[in-house]
């Protein structure tokens, strides 16, 4: 999604700039562009449709060079993603970028037109900078004008803003999408995440919803949402461990399916006893408000969604606890009717989607018990705002198409459950301490399954041709096959659909024939028999089989069916361990459709818009 960066120093900034939007670029843009004062006194723009490395390109051939500038990355939503339409947006003399949504910027447009204002581009994000220079003509100081501007936005945005007639300072605001500000000696910045930065300051600010920031070389000054000078604090990260680049892999997708053993064993850490999970983990209160929860309601987006449908299973049959779930941007919308005692669960990789924020938001008002994120950012926004947090520890995740997330969150929501469980004293007799012993054993468990990799590279060539692709899978496994589905859509833009198993004789077993390949999940459990009865199905007309069978289901390669062994697990994680080869899957069919694999198109990392 669109990603702001912003300099103000005593070099020239434009190699900052461009570097910190080459550390955005993993989040999914189409085009990008930067405004720089430059030491002749004029502000110039460089736009570009595209990856950074053409505005790099153009800015090789036609340097800017000053000491004051701001940058984009935009992921197109008002207008095409082409140069006109990138940012930054000019009007007199000021420069804007923008990330968010203004929902009022039609009516904004028309009030401008009329004031003479001429719109040179499609986007929601021009009307900012024509209201701010009316605003100037009123009041000539660039921050009391763009608090005054901001007043009449509707929507969600984090805005930086320069002016060549007061180049002192670069000046910000946030509602609704994430801001840092990077503290430096004589110098400072701006960006949408400080991942951008790290190259120049390891020091924070992080700005708070209706901040406004001015932002001068030596100093930095915040007003709040009621419009007081406050002090945020400033935090320093020193373990500079952010791993930004792809090592031995060939692409950063490749390198976060490689790392879930890992992974996985961090988000265990410190969260098990011998034989019981951690409550506290969940937060101080966590014990005394899991005692009262008679319902779960989760919410989230994409793979995230997939996470919480797989919870819904354990929920259900290992602590009793009834469970809805639900894709964010449907439940904001809805008149949700609130059981009693029921715990608010929202889940996220980046914790800054829009959908499942508001959706967040809106729960506040309804209710809830309790809200829990579940997260892997810790300074994000669902966490700051939920009443108790599960950090996931899956590091940054900077392939566009989740993977070590997904699976890291489940790790997360299966130690939710055995703690609801253990509390409300649920659980039947021995499981904990049975899941428990499991989860030790589960990094080894997806070592082995990623041993598999070039089983898998080879079956991922009886893809390369096809356009449409079923994935099938019963109970928890239902939604495994839901996100292997997604997985390959995402990433080599093949059609694919999941179902539930039994479904496939009550409609989609109509498009079985020898084009359309059927991806099927069977671990040893008590659905294997039915199982293998729908495969007979598609065997019957003509489906190409590929079969990811436990080694003790007693399924065997035969003409069109490719069965695939996996390692034997509890029942319970086998979600968690059937998740790995589809991942490769998907990702060496990719590989050889030759896509994007790290940044498919259209797509974009956090989905900060609604
Ligand atoms: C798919 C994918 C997306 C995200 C979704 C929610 O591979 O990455 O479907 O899962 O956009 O994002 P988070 O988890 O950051 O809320």
């Amino acid at each position: 999604m669109c990603g702001i960066v912003g300099a103000v120093a005593e070099r020239n900034v434009t190699a900052i700039l461009l570097e910190g939007l080459k550390r955005l670029e993993y989040r999914g843009y189409d085009s990008a562009g930067v405004a720089v004062y430059t030491n002749d006194g004029k502000l110039l723009r460089t736009r570009r449709p595209g990856k950074v490395s053409e505005l790099e390109q153009a800015l090789i051939e036609e340097p800017l060079v000053g000491r004051l500038g701001i940058a984009h990355t935009r992921w197109a939503t008002h207008g095409a993603p082409c140069e006109r339409n990138a940012h930054p947006h000019f009007s007199g003399d000021l420069a804007v970028v923008h990330n968010g949504i203004i929902e009022n910027h039609e009516a904004l447009r028309e009030q401008l037109k009329a004031l003479g204002h001429v719109f040179t581009s499609d986007t929601d994000t021009e009307v900012i900078a024509h209201l701010l220079h009316e605003k100037l003509k009123v009041q000539p100081d660039l921050t009391v004008a763009l608090k005054a501007t901001v007043k009449e936005l509707h929507g969600a945005y984090g805005l930086a803003v320069i002016n060549a007639r007061q180049p002192d300072r670069l000046v910000a605001a946030r509602s609704g999408s994430p801001l840092v500000i990077g503290l430096g000696m004589g110098e400072n910045f701006l960006a949408s995440d400080q991942l951008a930065l790290r190259q120049v300051t390891d020091r924070f600010m992080y700005l708070e919803e209706g901040d406004i920031a001015e932002i001068r070389r030596d100093s930095v000054q915040i007003w709040d949402i009621d419009g007081a000078l406050v002090q945020r604090e400033s935090v320093q990260y020193r373990d500079g461990a952010e791993a930004a680049d792809k090592g031995e892999f060939r692409h950063y997708m490749l390198k976060e399916i490689h790392e879930q053993p890992v992974v996985v064993q961090r988000t265990l850490e410190g969260r098990l006893s011998q034989n019981q999970v951690l409550v506290e983990a969940f937060g101080p209160q966590a014990a005394e408000l899991f005692a009262k929860v008679r319902n779960v309601q989760i919410v989230a987006c994409g793979t995230s969604y997939h996470a919480g449908m797989v919870a819904r299973y354990w929920l259900e049959e290992l602590a009793g606890i009834p469970c809805q779930v639900e894709v964010a941007s449907e439940f904001r919308y809805r008149k949700v009717v609130v059981q009693p005692d029921t715990l608010f669960v929202s889940i996220s990789q980046s914790g800054e989607t829009a959908d499942t924020l508001a959706a967040l938001r809106n729960a506040k008002e309804l209710g809830f018990l309790a809200s829990l994120a579940i997260c892997n950012v810790g300074i994000s926004s669902l966490v700051r705002e939920s009443d108790l947090t599960l950090l996931t520890q899956a590091g940054r995740e900077i392939g566009v198409a989740s993977t070590k997330a997904f699976t890291t969150q489940l790790v997360g929501l299966l130690l939710l459950t055995l703690s609801l469980g253990q509390v409300r004293g649920t659980l039947a007799e021995g499981v904990e301490a049975t899941l428990v012993e499991e989860l030790r054993r589960l990094p080894t468990r997806l070592g082995e399954a990623l041993a598999m990799d070039s089983i898998v590279e080879k079956i991922a060539e009886l893809f390369a041709e096809k356009n449409h692709t079923l994935f099938l899978g019963r109970g928890a496994q239902f939604p495994v096959a839901m996100e292997g589905a997604l997985k390959l859509k995402e990433i080599s833009y093949i059609h694919a659909e999941a179902y539930p198993a039994g479904e496939l004789k009550h409609g989609p077993l109509a498009l079985v024939d020898n084009d359309m390949p059927v991806v099927t999940v069977a671990p040893n459990n008590e659905l294997l028999e039915k199982l293998k009865s729908n495969l007979q199905e598609v065997r019957a007309r003509g489906g190409e089989l590929i079969v990811f069978a436990d080694e003790q289901a007693g399924m065997i390669n035969g003409e069109g069916t490719h069965v695939v062994h996996m390692p034997h697990i509890h029942d319970i994680l086998s979600p968690i361990l059937y998740t790995i080869p589809l991942q490769l899957l998907s990702y060496y069919v990719a590989v050889l459709k030759g896509t994007d694999v790290d940044q498919p198109r259209n797509l974009a990392k956090s989905v900060t818009v609604e």
